[in-house]
């Protein structure tokens, strides 16, 4: 697979950055969702560590990484159990596991011949499953043959290889935006046939509006629906990384693409790479945009079958080459009412709550120049009411009771019939319960949170999109 396989050294360094790696992101609390992928980072770690270990051949170090070797599955062993709780399908581990590491493969003398020790170190065998993690319709990572081995590592880690499990349906309002996006993911995969002459699919889509109105969210739509390799690249990531090799890596992420079409890649936050050439910025800013504008023409290359998609909420920063090669830029607004009563009855039906239509009416009107994600802000504020007021709560009373017989207390006005005086901390946490969100809650949460995007940002957005928006 790789251009040395026998090499020691690559392993090792491989295997230190992705045991690092998964451990970062396994326990990173921004990013709880992501759990199992840094679970699955590590393990690759471990493999890369035991093929470090057959290869090297100072019986000394094979020791140290034998004993290091122990810690690491012990960790292995934890992370899965947070990733599959007891009770999940076992076979789903099995299925999700494509590095299984068994002790056996380690070179030289076994530590000793305790069998507990052994076991210690060796999780139950698993057969190497015949499909990787990747789903039917993410294709397998590929290399590609006489590239920088490093540079394809990298890239291999911006293929999505695991969908985001989110729906077109998961997404509020947006009609148009879904619409092309299909009719660019979705329809030339399923339906070859249908694009022909003048009919060919898009090739560049760009997606701008204002903050937190759904672009990445969009992305990860298509990264979850299409049938397509996925490549999720960060502008900034592959500018500060890299530095110096940006423009390699742009014409190898092409390259990788055209080897496993049909292929999206997804360029998120694109401003920050591909922004108007200027005088006075470095060369290598520089070449990197012409790079870019080079792979986007496609020029002597096949290039059917790539979609770049790319996210910005200044679209007017861009390049005007760059702006040309995205053939159709679709505005996301800012939600109307009917996006907003369905972000609000999406989020709500999460959480148990006393409201009525006629409060959803309420709150729509009233969240005029919000976006999803001030919505969804405002919806997480109104959720901690609830708590706050068992916070502060002087009377409980006893609302149900428990199958043992205790009962559970809920928070109350003083003047209730069968409050009693007590505070949260007199309660176990079981007897405890809260009251469902109200309207309450909301109309405190509305009184704090106010709508991140200007209309000096609108306005921007409205005229880019009279100069240059293609609607969706
Ligand atoms: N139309 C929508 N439907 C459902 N959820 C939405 C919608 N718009 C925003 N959201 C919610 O808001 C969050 C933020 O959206 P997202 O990250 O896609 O914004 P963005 O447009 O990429 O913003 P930015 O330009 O700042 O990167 C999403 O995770 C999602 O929960
Ligand atoms: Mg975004």
């Amino acid at each position: 697979m790789q251009s040395d396989p026998n090499s020691a050294l690559y392993y090792r360094t491989k295997g230190w950055d992705f045991i690092e790696r998964g451990q970062e992101l396994f326990n990173d609390p921004q990013k709880p969702n992501d759990k199992k992928k840094g679970y699955l980072i590590f393990k690759k770690g471990l493999e890369c560590m035991l093929n470090y270990a057959k290869r090297e051949p100072n019986h000394d170090i094979v020791d140290k990484i034998r004993n290091k070797m122990n810690e690491w599955l012990k960790q292995a062993k934890e992370m899965e159990l947070v990733v599959y709780p007891p009770g999940s399908e076992k076979e789903n581990i099995d299925h999700h596991d494509p590095f299984p590491i068994n002790s056996h493969d380690l070179p030289g003398p076994q530590p000793s011949n305790d069998k507990r020790n052994d076991r210690s170190i060796s999780p139950r065998p698993r057969p190497r499953p015949k499909s990787p993690i990747t789903s039917p319709s993410v294709h397998k990572k590929k290399l590609v043959e006489g590239d920088n081995e490093k540079m394809v590592n990298n890239l291999n880690n911006a293929i999505i290889t695991e969908k985001p499990n989110i729906s077109w349906d998961d997404i509020a309002g947006l009609e148009q935006a879904k619409r092309s996006l299909q009719e660019a993911v979705i329809y030339p995969i399923r339906y070859p046939n249908l694009f022909e002459g003048m009919r060919t699919p898009w090739k560049g889509i760009l997606l701008y509006g204002p903050p937190g109105t759904g672009k990445t969210f969009l992305a990860k739509a298509c990264a979850s629906e299409a049938d397509s390799t996925f490549f999720s690249v960060s502008a900034a990531d592959l500018m500060s990384k890299f530095v110096g090799e940006s423009e390699k890596l742009i014409k190898t992420m092409f390259k990788m693409a055209r080897e496993s079409k049909p292929a999206i890649i997804f360029i998120d936050e694109i401003d920050s790479l591909l922004s108007a050439r200027s005088d006075n910025e470095n060369e290598a800013t520089k070449r990197v945009k012409t790079q870019f504008l080079v792979e986007m023409q496609g020029v002597g290359n096949d290039d059917a079958g790539i979609l770049v998609l790319g996210a910005t909420n200044i679209p007017w920063v861009l390049d005007p080459a760059v702006r040309r090669r995205f053939e159709k830029r679709i505005y996301i607004p800012l939600p109307d009412i009917y996006a907003r009563h369905a972000l609000f009855v999406n989020q709500l039906s999460k959480t148990p709550n006393a409201l009525h239509p006629e409060d959803l009416d309420y709150l729509c009107t009233h969240t005029e120049g919000y976006s999803g994600a001030d919505i969804n802000i405002l919806i997480r504020d109104a959720c901690y009411g609830p708590l706050r007021k068992v916070q502060v709560a002087t009377h409980f009373m006893p609302v149900e009771a428990l199958p043992d017989g205790r009962p559970i207390y809920q928070p109350c006005d003083p003047s209730e019939p069968g409050a009693q005086p007590m505070n949260m901390l007199d309660i176990p946490g079981d007897q405890l319960r809260l009251k469902l969100v109200s309207m309450e809650d909301f109309g405190e949460a509305l009184k704090k949170t106010k709508p991140s995007v200007s209309q000096k940002d609108l306005k921007q957005q409205e005229e880019f999109t009279q100069q240059y928006g293609i609607e969706g």
